[in-house]
């Protein structure tokens, strides 16, 4: 077993999810179509032509994945707020019944004793927005910062801890240079114009949110990878440092007070539309760091590619999973020993961590996940070695509670701690899941013994 015993005593264990993923019920009491909605309805777009609109029938079976949430022992519970239900039109009108709805879910989990922790935008931006113009203008920064004030506001005094954004990197990187994630563009300087409004739209958020309560824990999760080179050539050694700026340091220097990296801002060459006071507002103070971490990146030179000039290789006989990401909780362990290194951070939580196999239900109807399960223990024991090298971990939350709509690969992968049977709405806790509730039960027996 893997030693965890670095890991303190109010550790917090959680698991993740995101609106767009779970939730169904798209068009449900006032909610409008989010960009995700148009994605998913492209044909050609996501794998099998899966889309949200039923999901895991979240909206309304949220009762019953709460009762999944307390047989794991969760701490806490990572969910995202559908921009779409709130103010579904982007601005304007905002929409009481699709603020109810995560009122009933706060309570429920409050009462259950699970700490809710919210994120404002994992993805779904309404598509009225979109038709504004979406994230490469400035606009949409300015509604989202309305929106983080509504839901502030209503929800702030029972949910404590908040994060902004979910990842931009995706939504900026993803979303509009590679295509592959809505809204599907593949234009340079609309990505890079939207990684600086979502920044942007970051600082207006804290701001509402600051306003709204002023005890709010507010904090950004990214997605990061240690971009290593896969040879000694110089090339690959350049293409590396290129990856590394595209993928975390155009992500955390910013948002650290030092401005965007200018190897970066020549590679890209696209003008970043600032106006005054942005900067300060991007980098105000954040009370936490959320990690996501799934794999690492050892690089080749791409001359011939897209920006930043540089892809990933795989490295011979390191295990992958369905998702062909490498598996490598080490990763895990040096990225978030940066962040406090080389970023100062004074409290982390790995907001998602997790994999996608391949998974089976067996004649006994139990879901035998030995591969999840090791690659779960792995990336925890991880957290302890970057605890014990002075990294202030404060929880850890697994992507996922449930297996969901993973986004462009449709229903194909599945991430989750709890089976979903997407014919019959079945969930069934994983051997992953249970696994995770032993060393839940583990740690917490300790800590109260120590106590
Ligand atoms: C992350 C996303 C999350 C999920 C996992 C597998 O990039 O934040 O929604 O899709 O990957």
């Amino acid at each position: 077993m893997n030693d965890l015993s670095a890991l303190p005593a109010d550790f917090l264990w959680g698991a993740a999810t995101a609106a767009y993923q779970i939730e169904g019920a798209v068009d449900e009491d006032g909610r409008a179509p989010s960009i995700w909605d148009t994605f998913s309805h492209t044909p050609g777009k996501v794998a099998g032509g899966d889309t949200g609109d039923v999901a895991c029938d979240h909206y309304h079976r949220w009762q019953e994945d709460l009762g999944l949430m307390k047989s794991l022992g969760l701490d806490t519970y990572r969910f995202s707020v559908a921009w779409p239900r709130i103010i579904p039109q982007g601005s304007g009108a905002v929409n009481q019944a699709g603020l109810a709805f995560y009122d009933r879910l706060v309570d429920a989990l409050l009462e259950a004793g699970i700490t809710p922790n919210a994120t404002l935008y994992h993805w779904d931006l309404p598509q009225a927005q979109q038709d504004r113009g979406g994230w490469p203008e400035r606009e949409t920064a300015e509604r989202f910062g309305e929106y983080a004030a509504v839901v502030g506001q209503a929800l702030g005094d029972r949910v404590k801890d908040w994060a902004t954004l979910n990842e931009p990197l995706c939504s900026a990187w993803i979303g509009h240079l590679e295509g592959t994630m809505a809204p599907g563009w593949t234009d340079l300087t609309a990505a890079v114009r939207a990684s600086y409004h979502l920044h942007v739209g970051h600082g207006l958020a804290m701001q509402a949110l600051r306003a709204a309560h002023g005890d709010l824990r507010i904090g950004i999760v990214n997605n990061l990878s240690p971009c290593l080179p896969a040879t000694d050539r110089e090339a690959d050694i350049a293409a590396a440092r290129r990856a590394d700026g595209h993928t975390n340091r155009w992500w955390l220097d910013p948002i650290h007070g030092r401005g965007y990296p200018q190897d970066m801002l020549d590679l890209y060459g696209v003008e970043l539309p600032v106006k005054d006071g942005d900067m300060e507002s991007i980098a105000a103070p954040l009370d936490w760091l959320g990690l996501n971490y799934y794999f690492p990146q050892y690089i080749t030179d791409d001359p011939t590619g897209q920006a930043p000039y540089a892809k990933m290789a795989y490295r011979p006989g390191v295990p992958r999973t369905a998702m062909d990401w490498e598996v490598d909780a080490d990763g895990l362990e040096s990225l978030l020993v940066r962040l406090a290194e080389e970023y100062g951070a004074r409290k982390v939580f790995v907001t998602e961590n997790g994999s996608a196999y391949r998974d089976v239900v067996g004649a006994d109807g139990q879901v035998d996940d030995p591969e999840r399960t090791r690659y779960l223990e792995d990336h925890l024991a991880a957290c302890a070695r970057a605890v014990k090298r002075g990294v202030p971990l404060a929880g850890y939350f697994a992507w996922s509670l449930l297996d969901n709509f993973e986004w462009a690969y449709g229903y194909d992968k599945r991430f989750g701690l709890v089976h979903v049977d997407y014919t019959t709405q079945k969930r069934t806790i994983k051997g992953s899941g249970r696994r995770y509730a032993d060393i839940v039960a583990a740690h917490r027996r300790k800590a109260r013994r120590a106590a």
